[in-house]
């Protein structure tokens, strides 16, 4: 279909014909947006451009788009046959560059040829509605291009081609959104897939929809097998199934998270494993009810199982350790046993002597032997003392009294005390709530406490010796708890050594092992409790722990 000349006398029945062909042109140019559908920007610029050469007397039409910042340009070239640009769209934009620069321009401009000799008019429009969205040109040599009826339809055209365009793009972005989720989709899932954790949800109704191959060899179903009716407390071992309906589960619902241990079941063997869980509720996007119950949850049978080897080692360490401490207390011992024991002779040979006379006086006999009793147990006990501490013992925790075992450890070194000239400064509460410890495990904490102190003062000689010790009531964050405070005023503690002390194998001392406060501390915190150093104001230092006090159950 051609258009004419704008201007020239027609007859009116060429007149009505001419409107009939505008009006066809038209119409073919307001379908185009139906074969538009579904495909991408060139393919509507090429369709686009064929369309006008198609209708309008062109020589040329030439399109470029740009779709972003990163994308290369679109550039889509037609020419009246018999010329072909359609392979080679960038030489005609190269030749037009110079004339596109002002953008679309209401009339006319002639231009060299971009493809021959002479002259051509053409007419630029922008396309898409942002301006630096691309540009049509349409060119004729013929000096009455654009007609108005050509400019016309060109300008619907391109808005048309302009709005799909549009949604090419916007349908492009979704399709890439649509990607990209899926990829993240896919990545979480890879990451689910190849957690060396327990992955699994239910329904919030206990139902299981997802187990992890991890989960799934965990509690003995096979990869493939179907969840279909497996609900949650399958999974629970037996002994624990009630405490998980009746506290965890509600507690999960309330809080919305839970954690802590739960024990599981291999459903094929049977076997118990204890599980560290942190579970979850996951609400509907809307509104706020649960949609899925998670847990994220590790096996702790290994975890548990180093602990104990642990526990064990440190037992074994404490007592070597003890060992030492009681070899350095050895000559002091025997000095301590020396006492009673020469007193049993002492005793024995006057009791013989009463009753060698000739009239026994029994009176007197009587009494050596009850001395000799005193002495003997005086002796026994200072053996059973050292055997207690000597005994290879693991943990055993009882309700206990810290003033007690304080007092114990006081007897224990007493010769070390006389030997040293130390003074003791006892300040024993004695109405302090007990706390659940090892007796033998807190003798020998304060044994430590006390002898390192009494050793900090060996070489004070411008001061009295003055060991302090203290049990009194305490506070820690959760609770009522004890202190007990040995203070010393010997050679004291560097701000850089005070914790370097807890180190195991730090010691300053030629015959140290560098053992005491590394194995103090751990037994302290293995009773949940502190254990730390101050410097003194003045002299020494002050090692002080805090025990929690046990819940008593109430009455
Ligand atoms: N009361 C104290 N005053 C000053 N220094 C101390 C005191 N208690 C411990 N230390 C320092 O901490 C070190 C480590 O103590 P410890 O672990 O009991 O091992 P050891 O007594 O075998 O050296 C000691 O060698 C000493 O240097
Ligand atoms: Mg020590």
């Amino acid at each position: 279909m051609m258009t004419r000349p704008e201007g020239a006398t027609e007859a009116p029945a060429d007149d009505v014909k001419h409107l009939q062909a505008c009006i066809n042109d038209l119409i073919s140019v307001l379908a185009l947006p139906a074969i538009w559908t579904g495909h991408g920007s060139a393919h509507v610029l090429r369709t686009l451009l064929d369309a006008f050469l198609g209708m309008l007397r062109l020589d040329f039409a030439y399109a470029r788009l740009i779709e972003g910042p990163d994308a290369p340009p679109i550039e889509v070239a037609r020419a009246a046959p018999p010329r072909d640009v359609a392979s080679r769209p960038q030489e005609v934009g190269a030749a037009l560059a110079v004339y596109l620069e002002g953008g679309e321009s209401a009339g006319a401009t002639r231009v060299p040829n971009p493809l021959g000799p002479g002259d051509v008019s053409i007419a630029p429009f922008r396309l898409g509605l942002d301006d630096e969205a691309g540009i049509l040109v349409a060119g004729s040599r013929r000096p009455d291009f654009p007609t108005k009826f050509e400019l016309l339809l060109l300008r619907v055209a391109t808005n048309q081609a302009g709005i799909s365009l549009r949604e090419v793009r916007l349908l492009d972005e979704q399709r890439l959104e649509r990607q990209h989720v899926e990829e993240e989709r896919r990545t979480l899932a890879t990451l689910v897939e190849h957690s060396p954790d327990f992955i699994g949800m239910a329904t919030p109704d206990g139902r299981v929809i997802f187990i992890n191959p991890v989960g799934r060899r965990l509690v003995g179903l096979g990869d493939t097998e179907d969840l279909g009716s497996t609900r949650m407390v399958d999974w629970i071992a037996d002994d624990d199934r009630e405490r998980f309906l009746t506290q965890v589960l509600p507690s999960l619902m309330r809080d919305e998270r839970w954690e802590g241990v739960t024990r599981f079941r291999d459903l094929r063997t049977g076997a118990v494993i204890p599980m560290l869980q942190s579970a979850f509720v996951i609400k509907s996007p809307r509104g706020n009810h649960p949609r899925l119950l998670a847990t994220i949850g590790r096996d702790m049978t290994e975890h548990r199982r180093a602990e104990m080897a642990l526990r064990a080692a440190q037992a074994e360490l404490a007592h070597v350790s003890r060992m030492a401490t009681m070899g350095e207390l050895a000559s002091s011992l025997a000095h301590e046993l020396n006492q009673p024991l020469a007193a049993v002779v002492t005793n024995g040979s006057a009791c013989l002597r009463w009753l060698d006379r000739d009239e026994p006086n029994i009176e007197e006999a009587m009494q050596a032997v009850q001395r000799i009793v005193r002495d003997a147990n005086r002796a026994a006990d200072v053996i059973a003392h050292t055997r207690a501490l000597l005994r290879r013992s693991t943990a055993e925790k009882t309700l206990l009294s810290v003033t007690e075992v304080a007092r114990e450890v006081l007897a224990l070194v007493h010769p070390e005390v006389l030997r040293h000239r130390v003074v003791i400064l006892e300040s024993l509460a004695n109405a302090l709530l007990p706390v659940l410890g090892d007796r033998i495990q807190l003798q020998q904490v304060m044994l430590n406490l006390v002898l390192n102190g009494i050793e900090a003062m060996m070489e004070v000689s411008d001061r009295s010796r003055e060991l302090a010790i203290r049990a009194e009531p305490y506070r820690l964050e959760d609770g009522s708890a004890v202190l007990v405070a040995i203070q010393d005023a010997g050679i004291g503690l560097s701000p850089e050594s005070r914790e370097r002390v807890f180190d195991a194998f730090y010691t300053t001392k030629s015959q140290g092992l560098g053992m005491g406060l590394s194995i103090s501390r751990s037994i302290i915190q293995g009773h949940g409790g502190r254990l730390w150093a101050t410097a003194n104001p003045r002299h020494g230092a002050t090692f002080q722990f805090a025990l929690p006090c046990a819940a008593l159950p109430v009455v």
